[in-house]
């Protein structure tokens, strides 16, 4: 990814100097660049002395531990006013906690998420800045050059102080989670109930791209199903063990939302499911003891996907939603001052979860800065009611065929608690009244309760 980042931002007219300790990479990252403005450094010694003061130097390194180490390896070479960005998926934390640590020898860190893989970052990632303004200003310009573009907007924005860009892609990363389960789920659901080749899928996926649900997750998804194995005479797909991995971002976006009391179901129930997926033989000991007369669905190919288009496009909205009103929590527990409409603005290219629907919420967000969740936007509310009635159709031949659908059965019931003005938390609330005198609220007076309930003697 690094390298990537090197050429793109050659290409952009800048000298660049880059090292890695692997010389390999080095050797190749020259042999690549002929012709271009590239110094490759085999020690810190040379790479610091191709570059002009005040230096920017951008980490491209895994999160946690490493980032730590190398900062201590450059510090002896960082003076005053230079400036170091750290574009890895750094927890937050440690990004609040690396920028004030170095605030004090007069360094300038920032947190930086990059999205876009490998290809986003050699032709136009999507960019997530955080850290002091004057510092955002300095590498504004090659940022925004480097970045991807929408209608010639570009796909980076200043997002705010401190750890709001790292913040901003944690969150976008708990989003990629949500909306990769949710289209494994409708996978998951054809394939139980339809007799459908690859082919068929990647027809249907390839559709679904053209309408409301276009998006690179549904794109490549269509492209996955299309790939041939080169090992035996069967797609790909069919040969991949079905145990997901993942490098934590998803749930440090579950652990925070918790940490913040703000419900986020459908990004919970994708990062529960990676873990399920996980138990792969306790999942195979389980399915020889564990059986459910599952009905059979009596429907055809074209009902199921239609019902299935409707509830990836209501789940997708309802993931969105889940992930901005976390945005907007953050920024206010936080002082991040994130303007939703931007950061929906440079989601629209370049990372992973870019989508039509993108514009929607640029659009629900530019109309109304403090809309308090997606779900209540006027055209998007819309969207949802006319699609709820497919969604649950789909919902139901999941239960009945036996197939685990956990975050759309969790989109769906976020949507149906956010629209009751009413829900039995009164109960929860007896209940620990009884149990361990936590008091309550009352609905005709002010005030705190206490009841000393009928116990129960056993
Ligand atoms: C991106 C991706 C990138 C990475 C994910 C994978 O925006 O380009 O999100 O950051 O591929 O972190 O995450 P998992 O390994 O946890 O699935």
């Amino acid at each position: 990814m690094g390298r990537n980042l090197v050429y793109n931002m050659c290409d952009h007219g800048y000298s660049v100097a880059g090292f890695d300790k692997d010389e390999g990479k080095v050797d190749s990252l020259e042999k690549e660049a002929e012709g271009r403005k590239v110094v490759g450094a085999r020690n810190l010694n040379d790479f610091f002395a191709a570059l002009k003061s005040p230096k920017v130097v951008m980490l491209l390194v895994p999160a946690g531990k490493p980032v730590d180490a190398v900062i201590g390896e450059l510090k002896p070479f960082l003076s005053n006013d230079d400036l170091v960005m750290d574009c890895g998926n750094s927890h937050f934390t440690d990004t609040d906690a690396r920028t004030e640590q170095l605030a004090k020898e007069q360094i300038h860190f920032m947190g930086v998420g990059i999205s876009g893989g490998e290809y986003g970052a050699r032709f136009g990632p999507s960019i997530m800045p955080g850290g002091a303004r004057e510092a955002y200003d300095r590498v504004a310009q090659m940022l925004k050059d480097v970045s991807a573009k929408v209608n010639g907007d570009p796909c980076v924005v200043y997002l705010g102080p401190g750890s709001a860009g790292h913040y901003v892609k944690m969150v976008h990363n708990g989003i990629e989670y949500g909306l990769m389960q949710l289209i494994a789920e409708a996978y998951h659901l054809m394939k139980a109930c339809l007799n459908l080749t690859n082919d068929d899928l990647h027809n249907i996926f390839s559709k679904w791209n053209k309408g409301r649900l276009k998006s690179y997750l549904i794109e490549i998804t269509a492209d996955i199903f299309a790939q041939k194995d080169d090992l035996t005479d069967n797609r790909l797909v069919d040969m991949i063990l079905d145990a997901s991995k993942q490098n934590g971002t998803g749930q440090w976006t579950s652990q925070n939302a918790m940490e913040l009391y703000l419900p986020i179901p459908d990004i919970d129930a994708a990062v529960s499911a990676r873990d399920l997926s996980g138990l792969k033989a306790e999942r195979v000991a389980a399915q020889k003891m564990l059986e459910w007369r599952k009905v059979a669905f009596a429907g055809n190919d074209t009902e199921l996907s239609a019902w299935l288009e409707n509830a990836l496009y209501f789940s997708m909205i309802t993931t969105y939603a889940q992930g901005m009103s976390l945005l907007q929590r953050a920024s206010k527990e936080y002082h991040y001052d994130l303007k939703l409409d931007e950061v929906a603005k440079i989601w629209r290219g370049g990372c992973i979860i870019r989508s039509g629907l993108l514009e929607d919420i640029l659009s629900a967000y530019s109309a109304e800065p403090a809309l308090p969740n997606l779900l209540v936007n006027k055209a998007l509310g819309h969207e949802l009611q006319a699609c709820q009635d497919g969604f649950r159709l789909a919902v139901k031949t999941a239960v009945d065929a036996g197939v685990p659908i956990p975050a759309m059965m969790a989109s769906l019931a976020y949507y149906d608690g956010y629209r009751s003005g009413w829900l039995p938390a009164n109960l929860i609330q007896a209940q620990r009244d009884y149990f361990g005198a936590h008091t309550y609220e009352r609905v005709d007076r002010e005030g705190i309760f206490h009841t000393q309930w009928k116990q129960k003697q056993n």
